[in-house]
């Protein structure tokens, strides 16, 4: 018994004094690890008589239950303090100033879609907004895809699992809906654009599956391609800050519009670099066309009374053009070296009387 009550002493005297938890886990293996004093005692039960072994083996087992509740109450006070240590000595003072290598830049996407809101601003154009998970209807439905057309899988739409109703909600994959829930809602004359993120499942370098668009939507009467045509080069001039660009149409389709166009800019591809405004290359830069007559009615307007044009942009693809930026998949990197390279200070927000860039 003394021998217990001296192990007992002496395994808890060294519990006690273990200053952090290597070393009390050094205590624990040699008290109650497999080759451990107590551990050792525990093996002497068997060769014992039978009356011995009853008094002698509760008490071992006493002893190693005590040493094994010390140790544990060792180890979280060890744990705490560890922890107390840390939270002492990483306090971090967020009222401290940055410091300046690690000032922040605005995104080149947001900075081409302010430059491209400022040109649209001072062109009359209010900003509409719309929600980025549509439905059926505003998407697809009230823009003229035909039920069950295969256009609907062509954009590469994300669904949602479908309601209870059987509705299957989906991340917008053009701004159009946009166009929709402004007809809607307000009168002619319209004339809005609509800047915003869409999502397609693509992912390659010119395709990335969230991207930016900037669409446009002017109603009234007696609009025609002409007063498209001059909005978008008004627009591109001034976008790529070149004196006239010179443009095209080229025949398209969508179920939105008719007729529909997609819209090519003349640029000099010389030299490896894109110059726009110059040279006899063509390169593809929207879409666009007049509002189709069943988009009017789908939202209550008369096409006999009214009509319209609408286009839409690509936001990234714009700022890699003007900005030179090769690969769209960089723009999501979130690669600091990337973003001070391309990005922009923010007291420079672009406006048509201090210039764009
Ligand atoms: N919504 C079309 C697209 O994303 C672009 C577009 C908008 C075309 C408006 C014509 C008119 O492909």
């Amino acid at each position: 018994m003394t021998d217990l009550n001296t192990l007992e002493a002496d395994v808890l005297a060294q519990v006690a004094a273990a200053g952090d938890l290597s070393t009390l886990d050094a205590v624990r293996v040699a008290a109650v690890g497999k080759t451990g004093s107590i551990s050792g005692l525990l093996k002497t039960l068997g060769a014992m008589s039978p009356e011995e072994r009853k008094t002698q083996g509760a008490a071992i087992n006493a002893l190693r239950d005590k040493v094994q509740e010390a140790i544990a109450a060792k180890k979280a006070a060890l744990e705490a303090a560890e922890l107390d240590a840390r939270l002492a000595s990483e306090t971090l003072d967020l009222s401290l100033p940055a410091p300046y290598r690690r000032k922040g830049s605005v995104h080149p996407t947001m900075q081409t879609m302010d430059e491209m809101i400022s040109i649209f601003a001072e062109m009359g154009f209010a900003v509409a907004e719309g929600p980025d998970i549509e439905d059926d209807f505003h998407n697809f439905t009230a823009l003229n895809f035909p039920e069950k057309h295969p256009a609907r899988e062509m954009h590469d739409t994300f669904f949602f699992n479908p309601k209870e109703s059987g509705e299957r909600m989906l991340l917008r994959t053009h701004t159009s809906p946009v166009q929709v829930r402004t007809m809607v809602s307000q009168k002619p004359p319209i004339r809005i654009i609509a800047p915003g993120r869409t999502y397609r499942c693509d992912n390659d370098a010119t395709h990335t599956p969230v991207f930016h668009q900037v669409e446009g939507l002017v109603i009234d009467k007696g609009i025609h391609m002409g007063h498209l045509k001059w909005t978008l080069e008004t627009f591109l001039a001034r976008f790529f800050e070149t004196d006239a660009v010179t443009t095209q149409f080229r025949p398209h389709h969508f179920p939105f519009t008719e007729p529909s166009a997609e819209m090519d800019v003349q640029c000099d591809r010389s030299g490896g670099e894109i110059k726009i405004g110059q040279g006899t290359s063509w390169l593809e830069i929207l879409g666009c066309g007049m509002v189709h007559p069943n988009v009017l009615r789908a939202c209550g307007i008369d096409p006999d009374e009214y009509q319209g044009f609408a286009f839409g942009m690509g936001v990234d693809r714009l700022g890699m053009l003007k900005y030179g930026m090769p690969d769209l998949r960089d723009m999501w990197s979130s690669d600091v070296r990337w973003l001070s390279h391309y990005g922009f200070s923010a007291f420079a927000a672009p406006n048509p009387a201090s210039g764009l860039s």
